[in-house]
């Protein structure tokens, strides 16, 4: 096994070799004066099974064109199988049409990505499991959550409560809690515009528990702004958030931890600051 390094993902990369006590190769990556991508394997990849790493983070298309072309030189190379590992899959929300017309973005980008010659794909916590039957090849889609769980644990909060940050998010919510060996409940969320969310409040009994939001994505952050703001009005005692994937648009963290939030936990699916727990362990036990 051979792992290749997307830019998007050096580090995650570099963990997964590790784990899998492989080679792992930075392919030669530059611009032509026009703006166009210029990428190149110098490796001899025939009757290999080679993993390649590339989140398709922002920016999305060029991390997106540059998954596809390290995929296709990895092909040309004879490699036997390539498996695409993709931690954050981009276009994953526009997954339907939610207006006559609309393309179906997602599986455009499922199809591309199998196209340019992939005989697996692997990803972590896709906004919804659905995704996966975009594609022929095998495709698979892994949680990150027990490992946010197990991280969470270790933080000694105060007779916690995990809640889904919406309903969509309660298996979610369901795998952490597991892990802490507490209780857990969802969040009843309504999206006004993509810019404003509305949080109705649950009748749970939050007074002086701490609570840890959990989301798959933390984009412009207002899910989780509304969803502290609620949590307080209720006396929660401290706030807590987790999430697989830091999109982080703008002032997202900012924003967030001026609403009270005291943590934010997060994956390496995009490398952040915030990015405290590996998914690299998820890969190579698959693998
Ligand atoms: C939506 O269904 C997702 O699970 C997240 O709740 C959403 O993408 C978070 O977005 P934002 O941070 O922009 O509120």
């Amino acid at each position: 096994m051979i792992v290749i390094s997307g830019s998007a993902s050096p580090k995650l990369s570099l963990r997964v070799a590790k784990r899998l006590k492989c080679k792992l190769i930075k392919p030669e990556m530059s611009s032509f004066p026009d703006g166009e991508n210029y990428t190149r394997i110098d490796a001899d990849l025939k009757g290999e099974h080679v993993l390649v790493v590339q989140s398709t983070c922002y920016p999305q298309n060029d991390n997106l064109i540059e998954l596809c072309f390290l995929i296709g030189a990895v092909k040309n190379l004879g490699a036997e199988r390539i498996t695409a590992f993709v931690p954050y899959l981009a276009y994953a929300r526009q997954d339907k049409q939610f207006k006559p017309g609309e393309a179906i973005s997602i599986h455009t980008v499922c199809k591309l990505i199998e196209a340019t010659g992939a005989t697996n794909f692997v990803t972590v916590d896709a906004h919804h499991e659905e995704i996966m039957r975009n594609f022929s090849i095998p495709a698979y889609n892994l949680t990150a959550m027990p490992l946010l769980g197990r991280y969470l644990s270790k933080l000694k909060l105060k007779d916690p409560v995990v809640l889904g940050a919406d309903k969509g998010a309660i298996e979610r919510a369901r795998h952490v809690a597991l892990e802490m060996e507490v209780e857990y409940d969802y969040l009843e969320k309504k999206r006004i515009t993509p810019e404003k969310v509305v949080i109705r409040p649950k009748r749970l009994d939050l007074v002086n528990r701490d609570v840890v939001i959990v989301d798959d994505i933390i984009s412009t952050g207002w899910t989780i702004v509304e969803a502290a703001k609620m949590l307080k009005h209720q006396e929660a005692r401290r706030i807590y958030t987790a999430c697989t994937h830091p999109v982080f648009v703008g002032n997202a963290l900012r924003r967030i931890r001026t609403a009270g939030v005291k943590k934010v936990v997060t994956t390496d699916t995009i490398e952040r600051k915030e990015s405290v727990v590996s998914v690299a362990s998820l890969i190579s036990n698959v693998i």
